[in-house]
């Protein structure tokens, strides 16, 4: 077996005039998972209905757990799982019978099949369940039964569209958490396309951003955010008026000043208390730039060094692909 799960080149689709993905080269390691993030349109369906083979490329190539996604698309499907718009889940049969379904579709001889159904069931917490229908059900258990569903026959590699839209928060973390254990037990690779950062930051080993069919930028998270952005400092206080603000953007190693006032309320008297966020270049310390600060007459009360999430790179991969 390749070390990778999937490897394009230059893999394109057009639809009609609209090039949907655009000269994507991407290797995804095996036994990771993998995110690939967009915004609306971007082309992360049709990237995976081209890996697994149910679409043609108008250009390049791809190929899938070594298959060629032009020409062994069956062998690709046997091998791997998917959880696509629709949730391949049956309403009025029990949450067991849909497995159960499943497995027979699978060939799964029984005694095997009632074992991974309790195993799987048992792990996201739904076994107690087993027997109610599942139409009655959250949307939060009916993602977790469809992902237990794509991983019934033991795939290599499983596909999760937007596995998390239209959870609420805590369902969403319950299913990240029961995903990322399952991933890592099983050794399977996950390629799951989202555009919440936040689950790509907890969840992926790696990400892929992708715009208009275009891959701009692939690495951890961390070396996303280590590439696209400087440090930066955010200083709470007050008296942070022009000539605190002017001291501030000359200092040396400042790149760009920002101020957020105080909500309505909460500020002083002069209307000058809030938030200062400093971004950095390079390795500037910080405290040269606090004692500017209070050299200017600012006080400060809080001072926090971090660095930019994934979600404020994302935006500058988007705003610079303008
Ligand atoms: N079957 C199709 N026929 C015509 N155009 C299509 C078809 N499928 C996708 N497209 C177009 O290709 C582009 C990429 O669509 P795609 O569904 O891959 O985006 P996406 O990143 O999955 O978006 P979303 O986050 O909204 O699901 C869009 O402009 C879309 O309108
Ligand atoms: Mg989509």
């Amino acid at each position: 077996m390749s070390d990778y799960a999937i490897q394009t080149s230059q893999l394109t689709r057009d639809f009609g005039a609209i090039r949907a993905v655009d000269g994507v080269t991407l290797d995804v390691p095996s036994g990771i998972v993998f995110g690939f993030l967009g915004a609306n349109g971007a082309g992360k369906t049709t990237t995976i209905h081209l890996l697994l083979g149910l679409i043609e490329p108008t250009a390049g190539s791809a190929r899938t757990l070594g298959f060629d996604t032009r020409q062994q698309g069956q062998a690709i499907r046997e091998r791997t799982g998917a959880l696509l718009e629709f949730n391949g889940l049956y309403e009025r049969l029990s949450a067991l019978d849909n497995l159960d379904f499943y497995g027979r579709v699978w060939h799964m001889p029984a005694t095997e099949r009632q074992a991974r159904i309790q195993e799987l069931l048992t792990h996201f917490g739904l076994w107690e369940r087993r027997k109610e229908s599942v139409g009655a059900w959250s949307r939060g258990m009916k993602q977790k039964l469809a992902i237990a569903r794509v991983l019934l026959h033991h795939p290599q590699l499983i596909f999760l569209d937007e596995p998390t839209s239209g959870l609420d928060p805590v369902a969403a973390a319950s299913l990240r958490d029961d995903l990322d254990a399952l991933a890592r037990r099983e050794g399977v690779t996950v390629f799951l396309n989202t555009h919440n950062l936040d689950e790509a930051q907890r969840l992926c080993a790696q990400v892929g951003v992708i715009r208009s069919g275009k891959l701009l930028a692939v690495g951890s998270p961390d070396e996303l955010r280590a590439n696209t952005d400087a440090p930066r400092l955010e200083v709470t206080g007050a008296g942070f008026d022009e000539a605190a603000l002017a001291a501030v953007r000359s200092a040396p190693g400042v790149a760009r000043v920002e101020f957020q006032p105080a909500p309505r309320g909460a500020e002083g008297a002069d209307g000058h208390d809030g938030r200062l966020l400093i971004e950095l270049r390079g390795e500037a310390r910080g405290a040269p730039i606090v004692s500017v600060l209070v050299g200017a007459g600012a006080s400060v009360e809080e001072v926090r060094r971090d660095q930019a999430s994934l979600e404020e790179v994302f935006l500058s991969l988007m705003e610079e692909g303008q």
